[in-house]
């Protein structure tokens, strides 16, 4: 069972990162294999918006631009399950996230329809006020709804809820890879 998590967040001890860790721990206790996606790591470009609103995106289901999109992209191809774990940002993902789910669903929705069906967990952290997390969780949903992935779960998480919220996502990482090893009855 391979599981794609791509998180951001500038800040490798930060509440964004203790999130991941302890969805990790849980997929991991599943006997999951992990890969981590780090966005703040990679280099992504953002969308230009080429030609008269459509590029190669739509013509080839590739961008353009040589940057680490395509590898990325690749590697959410190859995994049973897609975890996404964003700090939250004006009430929205990090600026470098969007950029990258910008491109991914131009890709997928004019063109390859390679991620269409998988199953993902989503988790925002909010580590300001808290407000904007659920605004947050929200966007990241209907972006991937454009390419016909769904929720599993939904988490926010912030700095009033960890106590308790950062225990739960371990066995939410637990439970989440058993699901994608054994199926589960989801109907949406
Ligand atoms: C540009 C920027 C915008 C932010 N916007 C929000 C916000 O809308 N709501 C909130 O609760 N916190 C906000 N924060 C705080 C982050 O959510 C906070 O840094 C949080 O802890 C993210 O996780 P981290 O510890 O991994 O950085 C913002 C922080 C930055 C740098």
């Amino acid at each position: 069972m391979r599981i794609a998590v791509v998180w951001s967040s500038p800040n490798l001890h930060g509440l964004t990162a203790a999130a991941k860790d302890r969805f990790c721990c849980g997929l991991r206790k599943a006997g999951a294999e992990i890969e981590e996606i780090h966005m703040n790591k990679l280099r992504l470009e953002h969308c230009q918006a080429c030609g008269n609103g459509w590029g190669t995106c739509a013509s080839k289901g590739t961008c353009w631009k040589k940057d680490d999109f395509q590898e990325t992209y690749e590697k959410l191809v190859n995994a049973d399950g897609i975890v996404f774990v964003s700090a939250v940002y004006w009430h929205d993902i990090t600026e470098c996230m969007k950029a990258f789910l910008d491109r991914l669903r131009r890709c997928e929705t004019a063109r390859n329809h390679f991620l269409a069906g998988k199953r993902c967990f989503l988790i925002a952290c909010a580590g300001g006020t808290g407000l904007g997390a659920i605004e947050c969780l929200h966007n990241m949903e209907e972006t991937l709804k454009h390419m016909e992935m769904r929720a599993y779960d939904r988490i926010p998480v912030i700095r009033y809820n960890k106590e308790y919220i950062l225990p739960a996502l371990e066995t939410a990482g637990a439970v989440y890879a058993d699901r994608m090893e054994h199926g589960f009855d989801m109907q949406y």
